[in-house]
């Protein structure tokens, strides 16, 4: 594979901690398209490699895979030691708000001392290009919409807030040695699934968020969604959020990977939206889910969720301008490859 001019320097690979994972095996199908070469890091505490071994199919390749937790150090030594990483995209991190609030130290540990024991060892081997997964809680209850990048931060929850940590970490990181090369991707509202129907979100129990719930109802393992407030100052009164096709995501990796290894890379420019600039009520996905399975999709209209906020969507013209990103699924794509995958994998990646 031809690496020198993307990677930087001839066959240095990407890490990709947390790869195993819905964000992560999306993404890898997108490096491998791209010509970029990788490893994954992954504890599978959320994920499995049956994934893994999807995504050999889908790419026609085998993965190199290793089995380890961000926060051992010496199993990342010794990765570093044997292979050369040019850069890293970090997935790997706990990701449920309510979960969080009832774990916080576990929260903190995983997603904070995960980080920092893999920015040591990438500082201790000379690796200092990083990509970040954050996200738009980030922003807490944003004073208005579309949010831009310079927006106050604020979070209300310990993951929110191992976010917003591990983002002022890297900034120091920064100062403290600005040969560090840092994106920080701040997503919005992840959903859909790849095209093959293969690989998708894989929720544990019964999942937090719409789109997996909606999909679980579709395919008859839930009799009703719970709509979580119908009084928001909003179209329909539903909560509005910025909905993002997770293959647009993976994309949006590859072009921060381009640039981050490009000479137009500067750290002014180095955090971004990624969400498509529209934002979809609970009641305009439900209706477009509808449509796209050809199913109903019973609902009751309860109290709201706390912690919810009324709207929240993303201005990407940062992304546009300097990753040359923009996102291209409809919401009518993003629901029936949500679908695709959902009802052919009733039960997800067990058997
Ligand atoms: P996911 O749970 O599917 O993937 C995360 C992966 O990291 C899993 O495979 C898990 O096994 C692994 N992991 C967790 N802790 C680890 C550790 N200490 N060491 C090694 N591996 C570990 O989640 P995802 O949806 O793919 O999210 C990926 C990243 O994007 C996360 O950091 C998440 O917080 C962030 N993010 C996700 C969303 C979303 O809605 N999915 C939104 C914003 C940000
Ligand atoms: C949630 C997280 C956020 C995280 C994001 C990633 C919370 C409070 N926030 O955001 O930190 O970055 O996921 O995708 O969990 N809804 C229902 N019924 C349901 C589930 C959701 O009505 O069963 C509504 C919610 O009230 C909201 C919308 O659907 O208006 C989207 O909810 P969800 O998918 O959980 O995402 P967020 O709350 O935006």
């Amino acid at each position: 594979m031809v690496l020198d001019d993307k990677n930087g320097c001839s066959m240095s690979k990407i890490l990709v901690t947390g790869g195993a994972g819905y964000i992560g095996t999306h993404t890898l199908i997108s490096l491998h398209e791209a010509g970029y070469e990788f490893i994954v890091y992954d504890n599978l505490c959320n994920s499995s490699q049956e994934a893994l071994k999807r995504v050999e199919k889908i790419i026609g390749e085998d993965i190199e895979f290793i089995k380890g937790d961000t926060r051992d150090k010496k199993t990342l030594q010794k990765l570093f030691q044997n292979h050369d990483i040019g850069s890293v995209i970090h997935f790997a991190g706990l990701k449920a708000v309510g979960e969080s609030v009832q774990k916080p130290l576990e929260y903190y540990d995983n997603n904070i001392n995960g980080t920092l024991v893999l920015l040591e060892v990438m500082k201790e081997y000379n690796c200092k290009k990083i990509l970040f997964s954050s996200s738009a809680t980030v922003y807490g209850d944003p004073h208005a919409t579309p949010i831009t990048e310079d927006f106050p931060l604020n979070t209300t929850n310990p993951y929110g807030r191992t976010k917003l940590f591990i983002e002022e970490i890297l900034r120091d990181l920064y100062v403290s040695d600005d040969e560090f090369e840092i994106v920080i991707l701040r997503y919005f509202n992840p959903v859909g699934a790849h095209e093959s129907g293969m690989i998708g979100e894989d929720p544990n129990g019964i999942p937090n968020n719409l789109m997996p719930f909606i999909s679980q109802v579709a395919v008859g393992k839930r009799e009703y969604l719970s709509i979580f407030g119908g009084d928001y100052d909003t179209h329909d009164g539903t909560g509005v959020r910025d909905y993002i096709h997770v293959v647009d995501l993976a994309l949006a990796h590859v072009k921060a990977l381009d640039y981050i290894n490009s000479r137009a890379f500067n750290i002014q420019h180095s955090t971004f939206n990624i969400g498509t600039g529209e934002g979809y009520s609970v009641l305009d996905i439900v209706k477009a889910y509808k449509k796209a399975s050809q199913k109903e999709i019973p609902y009751k209209i309860v109290k709201r969720r706390a912690g919810d906020i009324a709207k929240c969507f993303a201005n990407p013209n940062l992304a546009k301008e300097i990753l040359g990103w923009k996102a291209t699924k409809t919401i009518e794509q993003m629901c029936l490859d949500s679908w695709r995958w959902q009802s052919d994998n009733p039960n997800g990646y067990k058997k």
